[in-house]
């Protein structure tokens, strides 16, 4: 039993088993004085001066308990290190243009198989870490650096064991469909990728697809979606990053559970995910990251009614495990409203991952929990580029990252 006693404010979107959009993304449930009561992993009850005279308390007084940050997308599992990029963007190179030249995730799927499963381990553990100090509770992770069976299942392995070291929990996602290798053809790596399903699945809950011009068109998307389905695994898809190049409209068509990127999606394109029940996931790293300003239209999207999750994307290209700082780039570059990207990095994540328990602080839900030493939930994006959380509990359990 575990209580944290006399929270300035407990700061939670409602509980809810579908993502919240629109208005209600904005609508933050505030306990101002409160405390929460943790039993066997789960939330008992939140209210003021709960007496539980048995259990282990947590000092909240003066700071703010809000769900553990959910983070639907990244790319963590990799070896070596880009820095070097950043030097040539700022010197006008593009993304696609380093990638065209064998840079990029080419670069990475190099370093990557050059590495050992251990090695692998090592520098993944250490994004992990960061991620969950920084208070992300569950994690997405993508494999996509192997573009080979071996390679690939390499990856997804290591995002398994990082799952088992009591940290952010991992959710995994086979993305062998994230470049075309540059040792094998085109065609015969499309058909690598189908035989890869099955065992992809034993690993795997999801299957996704960069679908964009230079990587994979909307019909061989489609074709790879549809067999990783008839495999038994979810979907998602990198979409629209550079544009409306297809790859949204694509996720509606499948209904997938998340398209992810957006910054160029059309108005057509918003409307028809949100009608397929697909969640927009949003990066802001990445643009950032590319020294771009092409942001995705989100409050465009929130007056659709498409519901958005935030994610770091976190890979070698958009560094940060930091859930903190993409809330803050919400906020700063697309026009979220503090308590908008607040959803959008709790719960709404957490259903675009398939986790209904998790995500929101109510009687019964899964005890993921922040104590952030700010006084107001509003600062953790009015407060830029600090760490305010202290104390991380996931599943019950304090975690010391
Ligand atoms: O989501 N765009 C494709 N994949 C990643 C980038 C990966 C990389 O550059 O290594 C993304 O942005
Ligand atoms: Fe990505």
């Amino acid at each position: 039993m575990l209580l944290l006693k006399g929270a300035a404010q407990v700061a939670s979107p409602p509980a809810s088993d579908s993502p919240l959009a629109g208005d209600a993304m904005g609508r933050i449930e505030l306990h101002t004085r409160s405390d929460v009561a943790i039993r066997n992993g789960r939330i008992v009850e939140v209210g003021r001066k709960l007496d539980y005279p048995d259990a282990e308390t947590i000092d909240a007084r003066g700071k703010v308990v809000v769900p553990g940050f959910v983070d639907p997308h990244t790319h963590l599992v990799w070896a070596g290190s880009r820095e070097h990029e950043l030097e040539w963007k700022l010197q006008g190179r593009s993304y696609q243009d380093i990638l065209a030249d064998g840079g990029g995730i080419l670069r990475t799927v190099r370093e990557t198989r050059a590495a050992d499963e251990e090695e692998l381990r090592e520098q993944s553990l250490k994004r992990l870490r960061n991620a969950t100090r920084t208070g992300t509770t569950t994690i997405e992770v993508k494999s996509g650096y192997g573009l080979q069976r071996e390679e690939e299942l390499k990856q997804l392995r290591v995002a398994r064991w990082l799952g088992e070291q009591g940290l952010a929990e991992v959710v995994s996602t086979f993305m062998g469909a994230h470049a075309l290798p540059d040792d094998t053809s085109r065609a015969e790596y499309l058909e690598q990728l189908e035989q890869m399903l099955p065992d992809a699945a034993e690993l795997a809950e999801y299957c996704d697809v960069f679908c964009e011009e230079g990587a994979f068109t909307v019909d061989e998307s489609r074709r790879l979606l549809e067999a990783a389905r008839e495999a038994g695994m979810g979907l998602r898809i990198h979409a629209d990053e550079f544009g409306d190049s297809g790859g949204g409209t694509l996720g509606a068509e499948l209904s997938v559970a998340s398209a992810d990127h957006l910054a160029g999606s059309t108005l057509d394109t918003i409307e028809a995910l949100r009608d397929a029940g697909t969640t927009g996931i949003l990066l802001p790293g990445t643009p950032l990251a590319l020294l771009s300003s092409e942001f995705a239209p989100a409050r465009k999207m929130v007056a659709a009614g498409l519901p958005l999750a935030l994610a770091t994307d976190c890979n070698p290209n958009c560094y940060t495990e930091s859930m903190q700082m993409v809330m803050q780039l919400a906020v700063f570059r697309m026009g979220l409203m503090p308590a908008e990207a607040l959803t959008a990095a709790t719960l709404n994540g957490a259903l675009a991952l398939g986790r209904s328990n998790r995500g929101a602080i109510a009687p019964g839900w899964r005890a993921d929990l922040l104590v952030c030493d700010v006084p107001d939930y509003r600062h953790l994006t009015y407060h830029f580029g600090i760490n305010h959380v202290e104390t991380v509990i996931i599943g019950g359990r304090v975690v010391n990252a």
